[in-house]
């Protein structure tokens, strides 16, 4: 394995796995909207950075030209404006990336789906098209691309959206932290484990056509999660658990506001527990780590702060 294009390479994930495949000596050509963003990316060796110029399958077929494998990690959590719908985003680009990897006689995709993804029983849009984007890539694929779907539970690490972001909500909040969907139970995964889980796929032909759920060690409730949050920042606030109806109302509410931080879409996600019943880390070998060995690290730090930012470049490029 040589080279492999990463589409979505510029985002959390991406950026881990970029440096993962680096150490490996695999060279990555990423595409992004925003290369001038992720110019720190080019500290990986044989790392190009490519400002994608269309999303169709002749130009992105020239951009897999060369490359050994694709991996798409091409995703977003809410819907905006006409253009980045659900569908579009995690349904209908993947068949336009099967499409193209086949023009390019790649031979080989890892797809990036989400823990119980399902076409027809998604409890929300998110979880369904990833369902279907994830079902479309392994029969689209059929005998020319050999595809591989990854299927993890929330990601955390450096610079991750769920951890920081509570982060940030808790020092903005002053005493009470009203919590929508307080009981909804997550297993966490750490973004160097679902790395490497990428990595082995890539050189393991016995992962070809395999779909590998992916959780931390330990299940927790969303209620634990963000206590031990404000725990690890020092931060004493009271966390209020929300009912049903009010966690709806809020979903309602934060739906409307500019970068969306909580959606009627996640509320409908949090109705499906993030957990596991058969673990992928366990047939691909790694032993993934907990929270409470990783969080800290990064959280104490400044870890919130780039979040921020990010939060107020998207507020300003919406209105
Ligand atoms: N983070 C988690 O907890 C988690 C859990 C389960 C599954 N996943 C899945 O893992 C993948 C990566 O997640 P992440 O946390 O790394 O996401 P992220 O940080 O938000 O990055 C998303 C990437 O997708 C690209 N992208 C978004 N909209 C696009 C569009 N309309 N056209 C082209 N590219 C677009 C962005 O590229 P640009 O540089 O062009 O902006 C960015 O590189 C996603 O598929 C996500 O659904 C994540």
């Amino acid at each position: 394995m040589n080279r492999v294009c990463i589409l979505g390479g510029s985002g959390f994930v991406g950026q881990h796995l970029i440096a993962n495949l680096a150490k490996r000596g695999i060279r990555c050509r990423v595409l992004t909207r925003h290369p001038q963003r992720h110019a720190n990316l080019q500290i990986n060796p044989g790392m190009e950075l490519i400002k994608s110029q269309s999303m169709d399958a002749d130009y992105l077929a020239g951009q897999f030209e060369g490359c050994d494998a694709v991996i798409n990690l091409i995703g977003i959590l809410n819907e905006s404006g006409k253009r980045d719908t659900f569908r579009k985003i995690h349904t209908e680009l993947v068949d336009t990336i099967v499409e193209a990897a086949i023009k390019a006689r790649v031979g080989r995709l890892l797809h990036m789906s989400a823990l119980h993804a399902d076409a027809a029983r998604g409890t929300s849009e998110y979880l369904r098209s990833k369902g279907e984007g994830e079902n479309r890539a392994h029969t689209h694929g059929g005998t020319a691309l050999n595809v591989t779907s990854i299927r993890p539970s929330v990601i955390f690490g450096r610079g991750d959206s769920f951890f920081n972001r509570f982060a940030a909500l808790l020092k903005l909040s002053p005493v009470f932290f009203p919590l929508a969907c307080p009981k909804s139970r997550f297993a966490p995964v750490w973004v160097e484990d679902v790395a490497e889980a990428f990595a082995r796929c890539l050189t393991d032909d016995k992962t070809v056509d395999a779909h590998y759920d992916l959780c931390g060690p330990s299940v927790y409730t969303l209620q634990e999660l963000v206590s031990f949050t404000a725990k690890t920042l020092g931060l004493r606030r009271f966390i209020l658990p929300l009912g049903n109806g009010l966690s709806k109302m809020q979903a309602r509410l934060l739906g409307h506001l500019p970068g969306r931080p909580f959606s009627m879409d996640n509320y409908l996600s949090l109705q499906t527990d993030s957990v596991c019943e058969g673990n992928g880390f366990e047939k691909l070998g790694i032993q993934p780590q907990a929270i409470e060995s990783v969080v800290p690290h990064y959280l104490a730090q400044a870890g919130y702060r780039g979040r921020l930012d990010r939060y107020r470049r998207e507020f300003t490029t919406r209105t």
